[in-house]
């Protein structure tokens, strides 16, 4: 393959591969007017409208009077085990050597925080991610120790690269040449979701498969705190997605939730948060790479802005679980 051509080749492949969801949205039809000034509670935000089944599986807990931190762990947990997600849990797609590396995290309205980077095997990681936090002193647990720690807790081992994934990999694999530098993936769709209960207590839940084709060892912003999630139920709640990079270099999801504690509504603190992402990486604004966060307060109002167009969130309130486009900095 020629190397014009096999550049073609991999952003077709990306748009495929990544899950990011193109076609979702058309089927979807995420609504343009978003309902940034509404306060009610509870209230479930998560990112990305290319499958609603994870909110509702949230809204279900919450509904029946359960509580923010169950309806985050359980919600997400139903994007992990989707083999058509292909950025999550079960169907992720792989590293360069086509091994599945997971990273998770998890926050409650009591403070407590859990994370697993590098997790392999394991389907369920933001369920270990929650084990951390609630059955050790610890906040992360990464790579063979996080594995072995899950199984001592009854989770099975099981190989996690679906067929579609294995393919997309071998294609990507395939279309490589020596002359490359190693850049790595522009784009990217963990979830991210955030919950306020009818008690007022938030808690929120992150988890990935991370870019695909990265480097073997590579973790991304997901499991770590501040990074990729923040609670803090004095004020409210923040979790990202996009390229971990990007994040990390601002801890994005600490700097909205501080935002909102000097007054910021979640709209402004994520907005906030966007243009400062942006500025710490002017290096690398012309790739094109996607980021975006997602923010909820203690009135229950949310937020949600991106770099750039594309980005869209799962909000479910009163009843209803809808999906809608998010604004975005970048008009280009
Ligand atoms: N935001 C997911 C990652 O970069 O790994």
């Amino acid at each position: 393959m020629s190397h014009i051509s096999r550049r073609k080749f991999i952003k077709f492949t990306a748009l495929l591969g990544t899950g990011i969801p193109v076609l979702s949205h058309l089927k979807l039809f995420s609504k343009t007017v978003s309902p940034l000034t509404e306060s009610s509670i509870p209230v479930v935000i998560a990112t990305w409208d290319r499958d609603r089944k994870p909110n509702l599986k949230a809204w279900e807990i919450l509904e029946k009077g359960g509580n923010s931190l169950d309806a985050v762990e359980q919600g997400v947990r139903v994007a992990e085990d989707d083999p058509e997600n292909n950025s999550v849990g079960y169907g992720g797609l792989p590293d360069e050597n086509g091994i599945v590396t997971l990273d998770a995290s998890i926050m409650d309205w009591r403070g407590r925080a859990g994370a697993v980077a590098y997790l392999q095997n394991i389907r369920n990681p933001i369920s270990v991610a929650r084990l951390v936090m609630e059955k050790t002193k610890h906040v992360m647990l990464a790579g063979e120790g996080a594995k072995k720690f899950a199984l001592a807790y009854g989770f099975k081992e099981e190989n996690l690269l679906t067929e579609k994934s294995r393919e997309a990999w071998i294609k990507w694999k395939e279309g490589l040449s020596k002359e490359d530098n190693w850049i790595g993936s522009d784009s990217h769709d963990t979830i991210t979701m955030l919950a306020i209960d009818k008690y007022g207590n938030i808690s929120g839940a992150c988890t990935t498969s991370g870019l695909r084709w990265k480097i073997h060892g590579r973790v991304g912003d997901s499991p770590i705190i501040g990074a990729g999630l923040y609670v803090d139920n004095e004020v409210g709640a923040a979790g990202a997605t996009g390229v971990g990079e990007t994040i990390m270099r601002v801890l994005g999801s600490f700097l909205i939730v501080e935002k909102m504690r000097d007054g910021y509504s979640p709209q402004e603190a994520c907005e906030y948060a966007v243009r400062r992402l942006i500025e710490k990486n002017k290096n690398i604004v012309k790739e094109k790479f996607q980021a975006a966060f997602i923010a909820l307060n203690k009135k229950g109002e949310i937020g949600a802005y991106s770099v750039r167009e594309g980005f869209d969130y799962v909000l479910s309130r009163n009843g209803k679980t809808e999906g809608f486009k998010s604004k975005y900095e970048l008009k280009d």
